[in-house]
């Protein structure tokens, strides 16, 4: 049988490992293809692709190579060039791997990858999945490279129409292989957690509202802007928690530290005894959605796709999004969600409270994520149209 073989930069979990998992793990249960995965770096999602009965291979990027980001290359001239002889390296390691596992199709998840897969030039026809904005200015040396490579791909998938155009304009090697695929979700997977249990693990009072932001500790995902918020829904309503799920969870330079500096942010907000931070949470996402009152989302800049975003409305939790980028794609404003501008901390408050105060309103945004998620995003709708460009591609 026919095998697809992802490429993830990285073990650790975040969105983009997340729609890998359903995406892999879809391909596994269809059983067209078999789904194979090949990680840079080790981490939980190992172990989670192991319990969807998918194959994982690790072949470790060396550690210069792993940290460096286009956002903030590395500082020192040894840590700065290393990634320039390290790139070439890996990518021959890369060629014989993929040579040993004859994969039909390569499907890249991360920028590194899809420059790494692209530089290995192996036979089978490479899919670029692209996960996040291509940087602004078409000249920074990552959209050089992607335009460089771009001939190499045989596809490039946004997870946003946003996404797409970004880098038709920023790539223009790109514009005629893109097309945008959002991602999937199975409308049951966080259905029915248990909230009096994870309200009693992290003490959260069984009566009190709790405003929960689930994603990754990076800078732009805006926590800032949800603690200001929570102070000011905090005054009007005294009793309400607020709960940060998510790590630092990428080592890439720039990353790191986020934790400690949210936590100092809190206090001096006067928030200590109202804000829980769970950290990563391997399980239990289901009881951390069961547990809120109200999801948001923050982000500073535009959000690419934004998967919290269809998690929340599949647990059945009203959702609260920063408008901008995949966010305008995927919540229609009073039905599946409520938009507020990026950044804003008065508008989003003031959106949590209205929230808080109108339980109608709360239910009917349950009921429109529901029905939006089922309509538009549901895993087995995503991944048949991965598999329709699987089989559209010559092997
Ligand atoms: C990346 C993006 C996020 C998206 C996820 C899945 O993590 O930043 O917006 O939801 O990939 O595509």
């Amino acid at each position: 049988m026919t095998s697809v073989l992802y490429l993830a930069t990285s073990g650790q979990v975040g969105g983009a490992e997340r729609c890998l998992l359903s995406c892999a793990s879809g391909l596994a249960r269809d059983g067209r293809f078999r789904p194979e995965v090949l990680v840079g770096s080790r981490g939980p999602l190992l172990a989670l692709l192991a319990e969807a009965g998918v194959a994982a291979h690790l072949l470790p990027l060396p550690a210069a190579l792993r940290r460096t980001s286009r956002f903030h290359p590395l500082s020192g001239l040894a840590a700065r060039t290393a990634p320039v002889w390290q790139a070439p390296l890996y990518a021959r390691r890369l060629r014989r791997a993929v040579a040993a596992l004859q994969p039909g199709l390569l499907h890249s998840n991360g920028l590194k990858m899809h420059l790494l897969a692209a530089m290995a030039a192996a036979p089978p026809p490479l899919i670029w999945h692209l996960h996040d904005f291509p940087l602004p200015d078409p000249g920074s040396f990552s959209n050089r490279l992607l335009q460089h490579f771009a001939p190499r791909a045989a596809a490039a998938v946004a997870n946003s129409r946003a996404v797409a155009a970004a880098y038709a304009e920023r790539v223009p090697a790109l514009a005629g292989k893109l097309r945008t695929i959002p991602n999937g979700m199975d409308p049951d997977a966080l259905a029915g957690g248990d909230r009096a249990a994870f309200r009693q693990r992290w003490q959260l009072p069984a009566d009190a509202l709790v405003f929960g932001i689930t994603a990754i500790l990076a800078p732009w995902k805006g926590h800032d802007v949800f603690l200001e918020a929570a102070r000011a829904v905090h005054r009007e309503l005294p009793q309400a928690h607020f709960l940060i799920v998510g790590d630092d969870v990428y080592d890439t330079h720039g990353h790191g530290r986020r934790r400690s500096q949210l936590e100092v942010r809190a206090r001096d907000l006067g928030l200590a005894d109202a804000v829980r931070f769970t950290g990563y949470l391997q399980d239990g996402l289901a009881d951390a959605y069961a547990a809120c009152d109200v999801a948001v989302h923050a982000s500073t800049l535009p959000e690419p796709f934004g998967r919290t975003a269809i998690e929340a409305m599949a647990a059945g939790v009203p959702l609260v999004a920063a408008a901008a980028g995949g966010m305008l794609e995927i919540v229609e404003p009073e039905h599946s969600g409520l938009l507020t501008p990026p950044g804003d901390a008065g508008a989003l408050a003031a959106a949590l409270l209205r929230l808080a105060r109108e339980p109608e309103l709360r239910a009917r945004l349950i009921a429109g994520g529901r029905q939006r998620v089922r309509e538009r995003f549901s895993e087995s709708a995503i991944n048949a149209q991965w598999l329709d460009l699987y089989q559209e591609l010559p092997r």
